[in-house]
């Protein structure tokens, strides 16, 4: 089967790790996973991390959260390899999984996990719907979603701020409002659902990340990843920074129980 089109090809993911860290295709490192992990206790769990990247956090949920077996899923097969070789690394192989899956359902038998986890990458999955159901699907009773994604502020057409902020990106994104989240998660049958507007935390965290990407590291960076691809970046991170500053672009927090 022909490989499908890479998004996070290996020089444009080493670019975002050193904005990002090491292992991190999303913002925020650990502290922010923390945060939405903030009261759930992972210790001797089983979790799987959809879009799991280049594997830092897979790692983590088991490295710093204890989780007894921590499944990361990617649909990009190099990314996985380097999650697979850090797990590895760690001496964690045991308890880190690392899965290359297809588009589509998740290849896990129902009530398999206690904690699905997932750090911006729903935002590539365009039916929140099937996905929500899917997720309750693999979750045990009492289980737990938790998650981070980049929404927007309303369904429908987007202004021509983000149309470009998008099309700059070029990764495929299907946005979509904290609403229809919500709705997609009760309507799988998700409880005490909540949504947390994480924008001015990430406003401010984004324009310093534009002054490290344009800034004093510019040209160490463009040694290592080509002016273009460091320009190209650049514009992206302005045209982001835009939308946020307008909050149509709206990272947020999602949270779901699966009733016992
Ligand atoms: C922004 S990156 C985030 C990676 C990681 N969660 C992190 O925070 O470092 C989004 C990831 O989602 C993956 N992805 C895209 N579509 C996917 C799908 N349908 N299923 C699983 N992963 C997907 C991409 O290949 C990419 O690695």
């Amino acid at each position: 089967m022909a490989e499908q089109t890479q998004h996070y090809d290996d020089m444009f993911a080493g670019l975002l790790e050193e904005v990002w860290g090491e292992g991190y295709l999303s913002p925020g490192g650990p502290e922010e996973v923390s945060r939405v992990l903030e009261g759930l206790d992972l210790k001797g769990k089983r979790t799987l991390d959809i879009g799991c990247g280049t594997g830092a956090i897979t790692l983590s949920l088991a490295q710093d959260h204890g989780a007894a077996h921590s499944v990361g899923v990617d649909v990009e097969g190099h990314v996985c390899e380097e999650a697979r070789a850090r797990a590895a690394q760690a001496g964690a192989a045991d308890r880190v999984e690392i899965i290359k899956v297809d588009e589509g359902p998740l290849p896990f038998d129902d009530a398999s996990f206690d904690l699905v986890f997932s750090k911006d990458s729903i935002i590539h999955i365009a039916d929140k719907e099937g996905l929500s159901r899917d997720i309750y699907r693999v979750l045990k009773p009492g289980g737990v979603f938790a998650a981070s994604d980049w929404l927007t502020s309303h369904d429908g057409d987007m202004s021509p701020s983000m149309q470009r902020y998008v099309e700059l990106e070029g990764l495929g994104f299907a946005m979509a409002s904290p609403e229809r989240y919500a709705n997609a998660m009760k309507g799988a049958g998700f409880q005490d659902v909540r949504t947390v507007n994480r924008n001015p935390w990430y406003l401010g965290v984004a324009r310093a990340e534009l002054e490290f990407l344009a800034g004093d590291h510019r040209s160490e960076l463009e040694t290592k990843y080509g002016a273009q691809l460091v320009a190209d970046n650049v514009a992206i991170w302005e045209s982001m920074i835009a939308v946020l500053e307008t909050g149509e672009l709206c990272p947020h927090h999602l949270r779901g129980y699966k009733p016992r």
